[in-house]
């Protein structure tokens, strides 16, 4: 087998890349679709479900994706900065590919709203981090308003070879899958990956690599749901902070993408996020943050609703590593007991 070299290498003839881009890579993607058994029988669902684990990229997130691509069109244009507001992942990644590529890094998170791997990570890799005292959506204005000003390149999703990468996602699952799922399901935030997803699909249909397409299903959590509520939300509020925005910038295309497909968009609580959180983790091991979880808490309440046809197969993006986020696995399971270091003592906890 040839040895992986990242997405644009292995999707070339699909990306707007040329001899003269300078790939800049962490070998992103390749990501493992796992057939989850015990899931189905858990939520009583007849269905094949896979988990597409995107936080198996390099820096835990799908944002790789669409980093390499912003990167390295960013590097070809000679830009020497880029910019970006974010969540936590966008940051990660994007300060991490700026050190592979030897340019700078300036990000900017909400105060108090961003998951503490996520903050390490732009911090070790150098980028310059500003903290807001405000939400995600209002961080996404002042960077933008920047970069139209002054020379540094503007690395969110608005930026069009982000999506460009992320949709190598959907040619991985159509390549490890042999076909397209039925349903697509994938929680929503910014609504890029969504977007990014259905343009995936349709470009690997267009070229005959698939021959149905899938209904794609996005979740928003129930303090943040712009686009299910059909209105901008101020104050977004919920504890999948990834997914955590009230004004989405691919607001449009998300819909069309939901439209086009004939599929959905719904919402998940907290509550449910959490518990699929924990589902996942204890029935599945696999350990991904909350806003993740939304995919499963969304499943589950499809399921009940009894509105994916039974028999089909579902896709569920799982976006970032559970790692990014120690603080709300630790509150969301038992702490360890401490014991004294004798034998009688660990039995006895051991219930042995
Ligand atoms: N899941 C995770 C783990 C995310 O980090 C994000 C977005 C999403 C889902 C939603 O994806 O925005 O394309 O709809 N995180 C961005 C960030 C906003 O700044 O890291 P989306």
């Amino acid at each position: 087998m040839k040895a992986w070299r990242g997405v644009i290498e292995q999707y070339r003839d699909f990306l707007p890349v040329t001899d003269r881009t300078p790939v800049v890579t962490l070998c992103e993607g390749n990501t493992p679709l796992i057939l989850a058994p015990r899931l189905a029988e858990a939520t009583d669902a007849r269905l094949e479900i896979y988990l597409k684990c995107e936080g198996f990229n390099p820096t835990g997130s799908f944002k790789d994706r669409g980093m390499t691509m912003a990167i390295s069109k960013a590097l070809e244009s000679g830009s020497r900065a880029v910019i970006c507001a974010s969540t936590g992942n966008t940051s990660a990644s994007a300060a991490a590919f700026a050190a592979r590529a030897g340019i700078r890094a300036f990000v900017m998170v909400p105060k108090g709203s961003v998951a503490l791997g996520k903050l390490s990570q732009a911090a070790i890799h150098g980028a310059k981090v500003l903290t807001v005292d405000g939400n995600f959506d209002q961080a996404l204005t002042i960077v933008r308003r920047i970069a139209e000003r002054h020379p540094v390149t503007l690395v969110n999703s608005v930026n069009p070879f982000r999506l460009e990468g992320q949709k190598t996602a959907a040619f991985e699952i159509v390549d490890q899958l042999g076909r397209a799922p039925d349903y697509h399901l994938i929680p929503v935030g910014n609504a890029g990956n969504i977007t990014a997803y259905w343009r995936g699909y349709r470009e690997y249909h267009r070229a005959g690599r698939m021959k149905e397409l899938p209904r794609m299903v996005g979740f928003q959590a129930a303090g943040a749901a712009p686009i299910y509520e059909n209105r901008v939300i101020e104050e977004p509020r919920t504890v999948a902070t990834a997914i955590k925005i009230g004004n989405p910038a691919n607001w449009g295309p998300a819909l069309e993408a939901v439209k086009d497909s004939h599929g959905w968009i719904d919402v998940v609580s907290d509550e449910e996020i959490l518990r699929a959180y924990r589902m996942l983790a204890r029935e599945e091991g696999i350990f991904m943050e909350p806003a993740s979880a939304a995919t499963l808490a969304g499943l589950i309440k499809c399921v009940k609703a009894g509105r994916l046809e039974p028999g089909s197969t579902v896709v569920l993006t799982l976006t970032g590593h559970g790692l990014k986020d120690p603080d709300t696995a630790l509150e969301s399971a038992s702490r360890p007991t401490t014991v004294p270091p004798a034998i009688d003592a660990v039995l006895a906890q051991l219930g042995l």
